[in-house]
């Protein structure tokens, strides 16, 4: 629901539909009111409130920190800003492995404090309990497989995943898994362009890729990095389509001038 209590246009149903007519999905991440108003309002279907956001807005070298709390923080002010987008909010790490019904009461949390659309959480077959008690609870759930950062530590490395015959397999099944448990789209990151179109034709529900070539049903980027508010990452698969860091240091340089120089405020903009 928007703030002004109407349906939101895209719905996990639309989605789907989307993918049926080959129509692709645009979804992007926002972390905050003003960007979310923003994206929005430019036509992304998706708004996903990542647990990137301990990267980019935190400054943590992984996603492992954020915490519930913070996610909730972040997805409230979100949510204030979006009139049509599906808004999807990530489970941080540590809130839904291991235990269903503590991944019930975090996915519930979300839902309530937050008003967001979804959950999206990180992984196949072994958080399949978890993600069956939060869909009975009637929360729409989108899967994530392939490059999971909340695994850091477990794969040591943010490289491409599935690689190899076994873990493409092992994917290939979670995916079938998750659509059978009524997930209703899975991201797919990092994992090479063949698997992913192999997965995508396999499923009927939609899947989200995020350095996964052109074959998937949607695309999804971290929005600091692809307006080059971030400049300290540049995998292959980022395309910037803007240099903000440039644009926002000249401007921050210009206004730190000014006010030394004491041109800033000059006589039509005082009272
Ligand atoms: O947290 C995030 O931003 C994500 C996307 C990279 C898919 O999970």
């Amino acid at each position: 629901m928007s703030v002004a209590g109407a349906v939101r246009a895209v719905t996990t149903l639309r989605l789907t539909e989307m993918k049926q007519r080959g129509e692709k999905i645009a979804m992007l991440t926002s972390y905050d009111y003003s960007t979310a108003k923003i994206v929005d309002a430019a036509g992304v279907d998706v708004i996903l409130v990542g647990d990137s956001a301990a990267n980019v807005m935190h400054g943590y070298e992984s996603t492992l920190p954020i915490t519930l709390d913070m996610m909730i923080y972040h997805a409230r002010s979100v949510v204030r800003g979006v009139n049509r987008a599906l808004v999807v909010v990530d489970l941080p790490f540590g809130t839904y492995q291991g235990n269903s019904k503590v991944a019930l009461d975090s996915a519930v949390r979300i839902m309530k404090e937050t008003e967001a659309d979804a959950v999206k959480m990180e992984g196949g077959e072994e958080i399949l309990e978890s993600v069956q008690r939060i869909l009975s609870a009637g929360i729409p759930v989108m899967g994530h497989l392939g490059l999971t950062p909340q695994s850091i530590h477990k794969f040591g490395t943010y490289s491409v995943r599935a690689k190899e015959e076994a873990e493409a397999a092992k994917l290939i099944s979670d995916a079938h898994i998750l659509e059978d448990a009524g997930c209703f789209a899975i991201v797919l990151e990092k994992i090479p362009a063949t698997l992913a179109e192999k997965v995508s034709k396999e499923l009927r529900i939609p899947t989200i890729g995020i350095g996964a070539g052109g074959g998937v049903d949607g695309q999804v980027l971290v929005v600091h990095d692809m307006l080059g508010i971030t400049n300290d990452f540049s995998p292959r698969f980022l395309r910037r389509y803007a240099d903000l860091n440039s644009v926002m240091s000249n401007a921050i340089s210009n206004y730190v001038s000014d006010v030394k120089n004491q041109d800033f405020p000059n006589e039509k903009e005082q009272y």
